[in-house]
């Protein structure tokens, strides 16, 4: 299954080549291609319905494509993504969040990071239950990299709060917390904005700006809100009914004739259409 693979460009994280995707008769995504290069923040916009979510779960593995395929940079070597199990994506540095938050209501934030953790396991089974030299070194590993987390978010003051008792603003922050715990070399984030309001999302861009820059993590991320996207992002694909209308800086796809039009017709810059504030529906058609 696993065929060798010729290695991407060394900028190039991820490639994706002309990925589409039928749901019956909706094509819901239509020859898809872009490059995720290494440490940029990449960003899919696009209008209800236009595909971005479809891309986001063919590259964690929820979907297999119709046609079409991903090449990943993996710690190993270039992978075909498209032929991975879905339990292997964590393992090759993929880490996501939800749109909508899954988190264990009645854990604490440290234990939430800590089972997230889990899912780059570095000890088997056998070696978890007896204990082993090895599995405590891991679980050792896992501690000091959840706290580093939670320094880094500046969680510390909520570490030991249950879930369940946490406003929807921090619950999204301990959700970004969980996926950096798997040192992941690649963050999707599914509306990392979504019902937060204009104070919260400010301070999501600079998370995720601080991710970028200081940890070096490479994002791809979804998201409605125009004024973070601009923010944030080095470059942004734009999409309609499955298909790619534009690529290029935040500038050039915001003013890009089609885009414009895909969004309303007739307004000229699509950073107007910022979200009212709490409500869960973005820049939509
Ligand atoms: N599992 C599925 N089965 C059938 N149709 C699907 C499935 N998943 C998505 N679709 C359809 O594919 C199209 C693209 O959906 P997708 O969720 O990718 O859009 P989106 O760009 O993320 O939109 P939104 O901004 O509303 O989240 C839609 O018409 C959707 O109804
Ligand atoms: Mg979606």
């Amino acid at each position: 299954m696993n065929q060798p693979n010729a290695p991407l460009p060394a900028d190039v994280l991820l490639r994706a080549q002309s990925l589409s995707v039928r749901f019956g008769g909706l094509l819901a995504v239509n020859d898809v291609s872009f490059d995720v290069r290494r440490g940029e923040v990449f960003t899919l916009i696009g209008p209800n319905g236009a595909g971005k979510t479809t891309v986001f779960n063919l590259i964690s593995r929820i979907y297999a494509p119709t046609s079409g395929s991903i090449a990943y940079a993996g710690p190993a070597g270039t992978v075909t993504l498209t032929e991975q199990p879905p339990h292997r994506v964590a393992g090759l540095g993929i880490a996501r969040t939800f749109q909508n938050i899954e988190l264990f209501e009645h854990a604490s934030v440290l234990h939430n990071l800590l089972i997230g953790r889990h899912t780059r396991r570095e000890t088997g089974l056998w070696a978890d239950m007896l204990f082993t030299p090895r599995a405590r070194a891991a679980e050792i590993r896992a501690r000091e990299k959840a706290e580093a987390v939670i320094d880094f978010l500046e969680l510390q003051h909520y570490r030991d709060t249950l879930i369940a008792g946490l406003p929807y603003g921090v619950r999204k922050v301990v959700e970004l917390a969980r996926a950096l715990c798997t040192e992941p070399q690649l963050l999707l984030l599914d509306e990392p904005s979504s019902g937060l309001n204009v104070e919260e999302t400010d301070d999501m861009a600079f998370w995720i700006q601080d991710i970028r820059d200081e940890l070096g993590i490479t994002v791809l991320m979804v998201e409605h809100d125009m004024s973070l996207v601009s923010r944030v992002s080095d470059r942004v694909l734009a999409m309609n009914q499955g298909q790619v209308l534009a690529t290029g800086t935040p500038h050039e796809v915001q003013t890009h004739p089609g885009v414009v039009e895909a969004y309303l017709g007739t307004i000229d810059d699509v950073s107007s259409l910022r979200r009212p504030e709490g409500s869960a529906v973005g820049v939509r058609a």
